[in-house]
């Protein structure tokens, strides 16, 4: 299959262009559309159609039983896919949609279980980008989305990105430049008494809390390793996502003794002939030795740190580093979405200094 790219940049976007028509001809076909959306690019298909479902888990290399988010352009739509939409779930979609947030509630008959991963809930998101918004518009239908990328790799933020996966295993790929957050969606499960955060992202505990009062957290995210007895309430959050191809290990701890630590596990490491990358913050980008060094942002700017986290993950891949170390971004407010992505890709590795 040859894989077409159309690029949609500008503020003008309507459903009724030309290359939201194509894609969404593609989308009611039962075809794969990867499109940019304000959180990371996502894969796209018909949400109702169980046989273009399948095609996002045999293009992604995705395990069956991690389920898909619905994405919908209006709040409206949402009464055909779910059964009930409870109070908090009024109050959430009022603050926050369309945005970078998604609800989990009881799903409506007509959602396969194909798109939901064999579960009677359904992940609803209303994203606010217009390119992402059009071509739901468009297709008239719900579009069953994961993150672009082959399942274990960073969630793209950049049509190469998605390019670089999914090449030759879908129809299209629309580039609408930079995704603007960075991190996946926030996920709040809306079925229970309380609503539960089930993965951290731009959306904070304390954001949420402003307008529902308390708010849980699954235990799985804030777990400082993996623990069998914890069961993730997002089945994806299982999985080791975000993985680069070096091994990563986070240091903690006062900025200085992680400098000086970082350079001298590097000095160590460059003894043996290995080349070292480095992910720290603009204020100590300077500091570090290693053979490539990348500042994430400011630490007063977390929002920017979680913009270019995921960039950075491929980029060290792509400088073919053997070793990765990444300073700390712990924090109550986005540092838990970014903490959340790096421990994961560190396959749990965080050293205290
Ligand atoms: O920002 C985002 O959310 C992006 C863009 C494209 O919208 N999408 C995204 O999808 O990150 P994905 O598939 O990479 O991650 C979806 C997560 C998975 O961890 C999945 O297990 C969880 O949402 N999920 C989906 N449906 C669920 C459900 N019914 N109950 C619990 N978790 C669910
Ligand atoms: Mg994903």
């Amino acid at each position: 299959m040859i894989t077409k790219i159309i690029n949609v940049t500008g503020n003008e976007v309507s459903s009724n262009d030309d290359w939201a028509k194509e894609a969404a001809q593609v989308i009611r076909a039962g075809g794969l559309v990867a499109f940019p959306t304000e959180t990371v690019y996502g894969l796209g298909a018909n949400g109702l159609d169980e046989e273009a479902a399948k095609k996002i888990y045999a293009a992604k290399g995705r395990p069956s039983d991690n389920p898909l988010i619905l994405h919908i352009s209006e709040f409206s739509e949402i009464k055909d896919i779910v059964k009930s939409v409870p109070d908090v779930a009024k109050k959430l979609a009022d603050a926050f949609w369309p945005g970078p947030m998604t609800m989990v509630f009881e799903k409506a008959d007509i959602v396969p279980y194909g798109t939901t991963g064999g579960l009677d809930t359904v992940a609803v998101r209303c994203p606010s980008h217009s390119v992402a918004r059009a071509l739901i518009k468009a297709s008239g239908v719900p579009i069953a989305a994961p993150s672009a990328n082959a399942s274990g790799r960073p969630s793209p933020t950049l049509a190469e990105h998605v390019k670089e996966d999914m090449d030759g295993k879908i129809e299209l790929i629309i580039d609408g430049g930079a995704c603007d957050v960075g991190l996946e969606s926030t996920i709040v499960d809306v079925t229970g008494p309380v609503p539960m955060i089930l993965r951290p992202g731009y959306i904070t505990k304390a954001m949420l809390e402003k307008v529902v009062g308390k708010v849980e957290v699954d235990p799985v995210i804030v777990a400082t390793k993996p623990d069998p007895n914890l069961k993730p309430k997002a089945p994806g959050m299982k999985y080791r996502h975000y993985a680069p191809k070096a091994d990563m290990t986070i240091f903690e701890g006062k900025s200085e003794d992680v400098v000086s630590r970082i350079n001298a596990e590097t000095e160590k490491l460059h003894a043996e002939g290995k080349k070292v990358g480095i992910m720290c913050s603009e204020e100590t980008k300077a500091m570090y030795k290693g053979d490539v060094v990348f500042s994430a942002g400011k630490r007063s700017s977390e929002a920017e740190v979680a913009h270019n986290l995921f960039n950075i993950l491929r980029e060290f891949d792509e400088c073919n580093v053997d070793y990765i170390f990444a300073e700390s971004f712990e924090s109550d407010d986005l540092g838990m979405a970014i903490m959340n992505r790096l421990i994961k890709a560190a396959g749990y590795k965080k050293t205290k200094v």
